[in-house]
């Protein structure tokens, strides 16, 4: 999407007006540029019918704009949530047939802040996964992008142009991580990830971007990814990320690591069939690293950020790792595989041993871990678990300010008693019943955060576990997203790295 940000004369193909509830009377600039007739038709919607209660909307229709009167409801009562939510409501319902001009004009009662939520919600919900679907790919072809102008009083728009720069930025993250995870599985694999991450570096010189293949894997002693992978002919790896390779250097810096099982059929122990395709967003962990990294390099964050994505497909075959097995990991401990489509915890075991060795200042992963945590939560919030409470109250906090709930999730020692009881292993990837499954699993990851230059007595890095498999699609809730994947937590993390946390 195209934009500017200008003063309210002209008002293009469309113009969008955002108006609050309680005032009758066009708000000052409101119809600047518009014909005769459209200011006397607008004038009287106010009088009568429209009466800018929230979810209201009226369309009127003039020679050569088309007006759309948006209800905000309550100024008083406005949110976050529910300016973004009007703004994608908004767009989702307006149609390029009118034509691809469309202006935003906001007017008294807006504040810096509430007109960049509302952009951002336009901006987030102008996507769509359209490139194998010939006809709407055409037709998107046909009618290009909407070219947004954004207006409002002088004295906003140069702090308006910064705001909407910023957010154009974690909107292509956010879109970046979508397009990686609904990319169907044939498509996307561990290596085409990778292939991918390193054309992104291409002509970035403060991107990095390092991939371990299968030898290295072997080399390494990577066997957690290596034995998930192994069923496969695509063959799995790891992607390391820096952003501003050169900066910081004598500090520590985040690390975040992500999940990326290109398709999970669950191996030897298979899933059922019903909605097995969707095992696709296996790897939405890995699509948020790749989004976030985008993000930050696009907003022009000049830290140093570190990331690291795991690939892998989960694959039945005569190669494939089995329930029973004892798998060695990169941390030297060894697990249990009880079940083999407890696999996302394996490579994750190596990937954060991994980012152990960055000694970054904290740890976050990004996994559609468990079935579980949809059972506790639903498609409203991510599972959050930590070690560290200071840096689980912030994800929480960032996670509110973008709207991407992060809910606190318990790690009792119960739990990690559960999963280190394995009697011919260190760590078993699987809890005793089927209870409590989601913790279970946070606790499993513990085992694999090493502390501080795995000094052995020394302090574990701090590290926040987020279960996205409820969040990263699905949920019909979410008016940033039309259908498929979320692109979740690109802005949570993005935000939480700019604070500096
Ligand atoms: N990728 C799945 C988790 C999942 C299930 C995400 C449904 C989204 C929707 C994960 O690899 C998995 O299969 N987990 C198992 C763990 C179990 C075997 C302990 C699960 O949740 O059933
Ligand atoms: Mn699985
Ligand atoms: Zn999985």
């Amino acid at each position: 999407m195209d934009w500017k940000v200008s003063e309210r004369e002209e008002t293009g193909d469309v113009l969008v007006l955002p108006l609050w509830e309680g005032r009758n009377k066009p708000a000052n600039n409101a119809l600047n540029g518009l014909s005769r007739s459209l200011v006397i038709n607008a004038k009287s919607a106010f009088k009568s019918r429209f009466d800018s209660k929230a979810g209201s909307k009226l369309s009127l229709w003039g020679d050569s704009c088309r007006v759309v009167l948006v209800g905000m409801g309550d100024l008083d009562k406005l949110s976050n949530k529910m300016a973004r939510d009007t703004g994608a409501k908004t767009i989702s319902s307006l149609t390029k047939k009118d034509g691809t001009n469309l202006t935003v004009r906001f007017t008294t009662g807006w504040t810096l802040e509430s007109m960049l939520w509302f952009v951002e919600g336009m901006m987030l919900r102008d996507y769509a996964f359209v490139k194998y679907r010939s006809k709407d790919k055409k037709e998107r072809e046909e009618q290009g992008e909407w070219s947004l102008n954004i207006q409002a009083s002088s004295r906003y728009l140069k702090e308006l142009e910064s705001g909407i720069s910023r957010i154009s930025g974690r909107v292509e993250g956010v879109h970046r991580a979508r397009d990686l995870a609904n990319e169907p599985p044939n498509y996307l694999y561990p290596m085409s990830y990778a292939e991918k991450a390193k054309e992104w570096a291409t002509g970035k010189p403060n991107v990095k971007v390092e991939v371990y293949d299968w030898d290295d894997l072997q080399k390494k002693g990577m066997f957690g990814l290596i034995n998930v992978g192994k069923g496969s002919s695509r063959k799995p790896c790891m992607v390391l990320f820096t952003l501003n390779p050169n900066a910081n250097s004598k500090e520590r810096v985040p690390c975040i690591v992500g999940k990326g099982i290109t398709f999970d059929t669950g191996g030897i122990s298979l899933k059922p069939g019903a909605s097995m395709d969707e095992m696709k967003y296996d790897m939405h962990g890995a699509a948020t690293v790749f989004g976030l990294m985008h993000a930050l390099y696009a907003t022009g964050h000049k830290g140093r950020v570190q990331a690291i994505a795991c690939l892998a497909e989960n694959m039945p075959s005569a190669e494939a790792y089995r329930p029973g097995d004892v798998i060695p990991t990169y941390s030297g401990k060894t697990i249990e595989v009880l079940n083999t489509d407890a696999e996302g915890r394996n490579v994750l075991a190596d990937g954060l041993w991994k980012a152990g060795e960055l000694d970054p200042s904290y740890i976050i992963d990004l996994a559609t871990l468990t079935g579980a945590v949809v059972v506790s939560l639903g498609h409203e919030a991510t599972g959050l678990w930590s070690n560290n409470p200071d840096l689980q109250e912030k994800i929480h906090q960032a996670g509110n300010i973008e709207d991407e709930i992060a809910w606190k999730m318990p790690l009792l020692p119960a739990f990690e008693k559960e999963m280190t009881g394995s009697k011919i292993a260190d760590v078993r990837n699987l809890g005793k019943s089927r209870w409590g499954g989601a913790n279970t699993a946070a606790a499993f990851l513990k085992q694999f955060v090493p502390n501080h230059n795995f000094e052995e007595d020394g302090e574990q890095i701090p590290w926040a576990h987020l279960d996205i498999a409820g969040t990263a699609w699905g949920a019909d809730t979410n008016a940033m997203v039309g259908h498929g994947a979320t692109g979740i937590h690109v802005r949570t993390l993005h935000t939480l790295i700019e604070l500096g946390n």
